[in-house]
């Protein structure tokens, strides 16, 4: 498998249609804990729908960068099962639209926050955020977390969040950045084990913000708590591999291993880290102002 075009949505959809963060397997968890699915509140599923490293601290993080509070209109990019929508809806009384091109996810994310009365200020919404279905300036916050690895155009994403967002409107999103180029079979296994379609430079991450229109660009380097996550998540992953073999998810495959034990290398020799990236929305880059 090549990351080319047509075949690239293709594994990344399949990547998380079997990914082990998924409606049913939180249902299964909170049903084994709690004995029954009644009555379920936010709190319940919280400690489950958060996909990204670092939890609902990092959230919080992110709503202080983007300046959530309540009635804040909010876009999650690429939402996954909305456990970051639904905690910025719960804690700060923000209306989130979600953003999720997965099928699965899409209407996973929908029930679960349907289950725990959400509904009336989470929506989700299945798309793909390179041309993000939402009207232009209709949301005073862009937020993303740990997906942009798996979107092709960095760019058109970048250039969709200005869309949307209102003028003096916050983006703010956290993704896997490069400190030194990696080498092609290192983009080869990321691609191969974790959907990543291409990784940016922190670098370029700043050009790219910048040329969509965006200033006051903030970025904060996140490498060493993603590297201390990481080395733990993979202890995990080592311990539970039979398990995970034998359930089908991805963390089982040869190629989730292979990469996930050189990203742990790739993040402690330096080479590649996280970042969380900040930035306001002035006027449009056309207005040159
Ligand atoms: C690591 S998960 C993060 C989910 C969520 N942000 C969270 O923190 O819980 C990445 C998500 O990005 C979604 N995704 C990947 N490419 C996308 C695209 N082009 N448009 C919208 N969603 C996408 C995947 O389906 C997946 O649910």
């Amino acid at each position: 498998m090549k990351n080319d075009g047509s075949s690239a949505n293709q594994h990344v959809l399949a990547f998380y249609s079997r990914h082990p963060i998924s409606r049913d397997q939180i249902l299964a968890r909170i049903a084994a804990q709690r004995g029954h699915l009644d009555a379920l509140v936010p709190e319940d599923l919280f400690a489950h729908d958060q996909d990204h490293y670092g939890g609902l601290d990092v959230v919080d993080a992110l709503a202080d960068r983007a300046g959530i509070g309540p009635g804040t209109r909010v876009a999650d990019f690429c939402a996954g099962l909305a456990g970051p929508a639904r905690y910025l809806a719960h804690r700060y009384g923000a209306l989130v639209t979600c953003i999720e091109l997965n099928p699965d996810r899409a209407p996973g994310a929908a029930d679960l926050t349907q289950r725990v009365g959400l509904s009336g200020r989470v929506r989700v919404v299945r798309g793909n955020v390179m041309r993000v279905p939402l009207a232009s300036g209709s949301v005073d916050a862009v937020i993303s977390q740990e997906a942009l690895l798996h979107v092709p155009d960095k760019g058109a994403v970048l250039a969709e969040a200005f869309r949307v967002l209102a003028p003096g409107g916050r983006l703010a999103f956290t993704d896997w950045a490069e400190h030194r180029p990696l080498a092609a079979e290192d983009r080869d296994a990321m691609w191969k084990g974790i959907a990543a379609q291409t990784i940016q430079s922190f670098d370029g991450y700043r050009r790219l913000i910048e040329a969509a229109g965006f200033r006051d660009i903030l970025i904060e380097d996140l490498t060493a708590d993603w590297g201390r996550i990481l080395a733990q998540r993979f202890d995990m992953y080592r311990r539970l591999r039979e398990e995970t073999l034998r359930a089908g998810t991805p963390s089982g495959d040869d190629a989730f291993y292979t990469a996930y034990a050189r990203l742990v290398e790739l993040v402690q020799s330096g080479a590649l880290g996280g970042g969380r990236f900040v930035a306001t929305r002035g006027a449009h880059p056309a207005a040159n102002v």
